[in-house]
């Protein structure tokens, strides 16, 4: 899997340094280190960021960055991810992503009016025409959930037949998944954490946890 590669890279070379260090002296290792989150902020880029750049790698990329970088510059870098490396993000998303980041990481200050009018392109928008019944399909390809998972095998996260049948007997499992999806999580299946979604509405989220479930 060719976007895995970046992730692969950075494990193994955790994994290498932890063997050759074990082997020198008998330090203690802190993981993860808190530089492999995205620092929180109120800023809508965040929870975007959060779906949709880690899909390849984690956060520590980000986080290593020279500091004091401009909006300009994390847009840019935004935008080289989407054209040069193919993240499954749109335009608007690389504006959110670059305010946020620019922000977050970089120089701008959330109060610029560059900030402002790159984090709330809605007003923008036409109004959203109300979906029909939402198609499963469609939510799990909009938001990029099809990037981290397969029905039927292993991507970032765990394929949705083996999620289905972790919870086959499980009563609770409506209540447990939908809040997996909602507020993210890790732990359940790796160290590999699954960002929060809590943007979806209930009857969204609905739709995925019963497609999910029923695979
Ligand atoms: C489709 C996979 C993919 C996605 C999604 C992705 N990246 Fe990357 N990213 C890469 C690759 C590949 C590299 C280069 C890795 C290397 O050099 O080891 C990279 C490198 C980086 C770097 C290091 C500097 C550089 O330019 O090489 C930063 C910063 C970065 N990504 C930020 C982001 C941000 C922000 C997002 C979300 C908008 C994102 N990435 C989403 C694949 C991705
Ligand atoms: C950036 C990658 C990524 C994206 C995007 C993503 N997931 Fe996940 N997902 C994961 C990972 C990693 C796990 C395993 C987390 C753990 O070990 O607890 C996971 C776990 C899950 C689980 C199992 C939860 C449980 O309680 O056992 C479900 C269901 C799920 N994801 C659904 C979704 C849906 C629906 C979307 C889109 C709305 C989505 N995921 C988007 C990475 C992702």
């Amino acid at each position: 899997m060719k976007s895995m590669k970046p992730m692969m890279t950075l494990l193994c070379a955790a994994q290498f340094c932890l063997a050759t260090m074990a082997s020198a002296a008998p330090l203690s290792i802190t993981l993860p280190p808190e530089t492999a989150a995205f620092k929180p902020s109120a800023l809508p880029g965040y929870q975007l960021a959060q779906q949709k750049c880690s899909i390849c790698h984690s956060a520590d990329y980000i986080a290593f960055q020279p500091p004091g970088l401009s909006l300009a510059q994390w847009t840019a870098e935004a935008g080289k991810m989407q054209h040069v490396y193919g993240a499954p993000i749109s335009d608007q998303d690389v504006s959110m992503i670059g305010a946020y980041l620019a922000v977050t990481y970089g120089s701008a200050k959330a109060s610029d009016a560059e900030v402002q009018a790159a984090s709330n392109p809605v007003a923008a928008q036409p109004p959203a025409v109300p979906a029909a019944k939402a198609d499963p399909m469609a939510l799990l390809q909009n938001n990029a959930c099809l990037s981290c998972h397969a029905i039927d095998h292993k991507v970032v996260g765990p394929a949705y037949h083996d999620v289905a049948a972790r919870y086959v007997n499980d009563p609770q499992a409506l209540t447990k998944v939908t809040s997996s999806i909602q507020h993210g999580g890790s732990g359940k299946w790796g160290d590999i954490p699954m960002p929060p979604f809590a943007q979806l509405s209930a009857e969204d989220l609905q739709t995925l946890t019963t497609f999910i479930l029923s695979r």
